[in-house]
Order: C-alpha cells, then sequence, then structure tokens
C-alpha cells in the first residue's frame, strides 16, 4: 500500500475501524493506544485476518507515534465512552485532556494529514484538535453525521420494508440529544419520506434517531456503540482516499454557513483528497433553521467550557 491509516484508540470503534479499512485493502494500518500490548496483539490479530481476506493491507500495533509518521488520514478513538446514564458531554474533559496529548503527536509526525474525530463529545472535541493542531478547517473532519443518517436509513428501510440502497436521510447539527433529523431530505428512491409514512410514523423514527446511541448504550450497559460507528468513519476516509467528491454529512468548522460562525455543527459536505472541499447550504423551513440554531448554541456551550 501507498497510503497509510493511522487509528488512534485501540478499544471497539478504534479496533472495529482498523479491521474495516483492512477488509477493504484501503490503506496500511497502525493502531496505536496508550494501553501496552492491546494494539500490538489486535493489529497481529488483525494482520494474520488479511491472508483470509485477501488484504495486502499492512496493520501494526504500536505505542509510538514514531510508527505513525507520514500518515495519510488520521482517525482519532481516544478516550471515554458513556455508560448508561451519562450524556456525551459527560465526557469533555477527560476527552479534552486526551485530545491534548493525541494531537500533539499526530501533528508532529504527520503534518499533512486528514483528522477524522469520532470521540466524544464530537463536536466539540473537533474544535479542540482543529485548535490545537492549527490545520486548516478543510482537515479536520468530524465523524457523527455518517452515522446518525445511517440510523435513520435503517430505521426507514425496516418500517418501509425496502432495501437499505434504496434510503438516503440527512441529519444535521450537533452530535446530541438536539441533533436535527430531515424528513424532507430523506428518500427512499428519490421519493421523500413524508410522502411515503404517516406523520406519526416519522416522528417515531426521528426520536429513535436522535436517541440511537443512548438506546444501544442502555442494551450493551458497559460502552457504546461500535460498528455503525466504525463504519462510518471509514465511509469518510474511504471518500478522501480515494478523492470521490462524496456529499456526506460531517461536522465541520462552519464559518458564516448556516449563520454560524467559528462553530463544528454537521451539515452536508463534499469529501474528496483535500478533505472538505465543498459545503453545501441546503435551504431550510424556519422550524428545521431553529433546531439547527438551538443544536449549534449546545455545541458552543460546550467549546466555551474547555475554551477553545
Ligand atoms: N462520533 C460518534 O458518532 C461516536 C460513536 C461511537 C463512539 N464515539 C466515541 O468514541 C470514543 C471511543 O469509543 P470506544 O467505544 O472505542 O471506547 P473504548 O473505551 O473501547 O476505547 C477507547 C480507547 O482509547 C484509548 N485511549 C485513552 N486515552 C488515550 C490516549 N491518550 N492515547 C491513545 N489512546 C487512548 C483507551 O486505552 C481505549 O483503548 C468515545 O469517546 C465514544 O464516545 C463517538
Amino acid at each position: 500500500m501507498n497510503r497509510k491509516i493511522t487509528v488512534v484508540g485501540s478499544g471497539n470503534v478504534g479496533a472495529s475501524a482498523a479491521i474495516s479499512i483492512a477488509d477493504r485493502e484501503l490503506a496500511d494500518v497502525v493502531l496505536i493506544d496508550i494501553l501496552e500490548g492491546v494494539p500490538q496483539g489486535k493489529g497481529l490479530d488483525m494482520l494474520q485476518a488479511c491472508p483470509v481476506e485477501k488484504s495486502d493491507s499492512r496493520v501494526v500495533g504500536t505505542n509510538d507515534y514514531a510508527d505513525t509518521a507520514g500518515s495519510d488520514i488520521v482517525i482519532i478513538t481516544a478516550g471515554i465512552a458513556r455508560k448508561p446514564g451519562m450524556s456525551r458531554d459527560d465526557l469533555l474533559n477527560t476527552n479534552f485532556n486526551v485530545m491534548k496529548q493525541v494531537t500533539e503527536q499526530v501533528v508532529k509526525h504527520s503534518p499533512d494529514c486528514i483528522i477524522i474525530p469520532v470521540t466524544n463529545p464530537l463536536d466539540a472535541m473537533c474544535q479542540a484538535v482543529l485548535r490545537l493542531s492549527k490545520f486548516p478547517r478543510e482537515r479536520v473532519i468530524g465523524m457523527a453525521g455518517v452515522l446518525d443518517s445511517a440510523r435513520m436509513r435503517a430505521f426507514i428501510a425496516a418500517e418501509l420494508g425496502v432495501s437499505v440502497e434504496n434510503t438516503h436521510a440527512f441529519v444535521l447539527g450537533g452530535h446530541g440529544d438536539t441533533m436535527v433529523p430531515l424528513p424532507r431530505y430523506s428518500t427512499v428512491a428519490g421519493i421523500p419520506i413524508t410522502e411515503l409514512m404517516d406523520k406519526e410514523t416519522i416522528a417515531r423514527i426521528v426520536t429513535r434517531t436522535a436517541n440511537g446511541g443512548a438506546e444501544i448504550v442502555k442494551l450493551l450497559k458497559t460502552g457504546s456503540a461500535y460498528y455503525a460507528p466504525s463504519s462510518a468513519a471509514v465511509e469518510m476516509a474511504e471518500a478522501i482516499l480515494k478523492d470521490k467528491k462524496k456529499i456526506l454529512p460531517c461536522s465541520v468548522f462552519l464559518q458564516g454557513e448556516y449563520g454560524i460562525k467559528d462553530l463544528f455543527v454537521g451539515v452536508p459536505v463534499k469529501l474528496g483528497a483535500k478533505g472538505v472541499e465543498q459545503i453545501i447550504e441546503i435551504t431550510l423551513t424556519d422550524d428545521e433553521r431553529a433546531a439547527l440554531m438551538k443544536s449549534a448554541a449546545a455545541v458552543k456551550e460546550l467549546t466555551d467550557i474547555i475554551g477553545v
């Protein structure tokens, strides 16, 4: 491979992302963690899966950032995850300290990389990484909207008994309880779901999407979701590495778009080799705009607390 992706954090999301990158033969993978032995063990295990999966991705686990040098993309999953009863915001201070340690090392060894933060509270952690890295905004792209949209798509497909491939869903806003699923822009084979389902059904899907993470935390009891989150992060990495110009909802640093300034919020963007290549502004109704502003205000509360 002449491409390299580093995954920081070899826990549930990080390890799942690493194996998914290797399975798709997208790039060589470096899995790094502060835990000694865990990234090495998981990395070796993944390397041994590669012959079976017919993948020539080289996977290595490490505790040394020197091994991550020259990465094209760095996916940050390091930090603590939610337990039942916790909100994403309860993770704020602990994970901000993790972002400080991680970002310094990432920038030192891969100054030209594109960073995809996954750690929660997502939008605030993205802002921390942007400020700490001093990267241009095109190169720090948070993963949340792809996951939230995937959750909504799964629920739409199940409700209507159609292929997930026919579904498209839009979720904007911060990755939290105030996220803004947009039924008007969510479609099945191009038909808005507002023409396919009654209001009550849509409202139920929207609520379940917004609580999608909490539903899984409650079931797992010891941690939070990781299969769909890692798939979502890898879809973003793939769009960048293959320069696909794919339009995906991502958390990006808005500078006036949607009337929001200097804040990470989830909106549709075009992802290509340069990272964020375009921020797409869609027309919103007054209610949708108000919901987006409320969501942005919730993100700002957090960024103010950590001063980023
Ligand atoms: N953005 C999203 O949509 C989304 C979805 C799911 C999970 N998450 C978040 O992703 C993060 C990881 O979740 P998880 O389930 O993989 O947690 P996990 O506990 O399974 O793994 C976290 C890993 O990070 C490592 N770590 C901690 N501090 C570190 C440091 N300074 N440097 C390197 N590694 C360090 C830990 O040792 C651990 O292995 C959490 O913050 C979680 O809330 C976000």
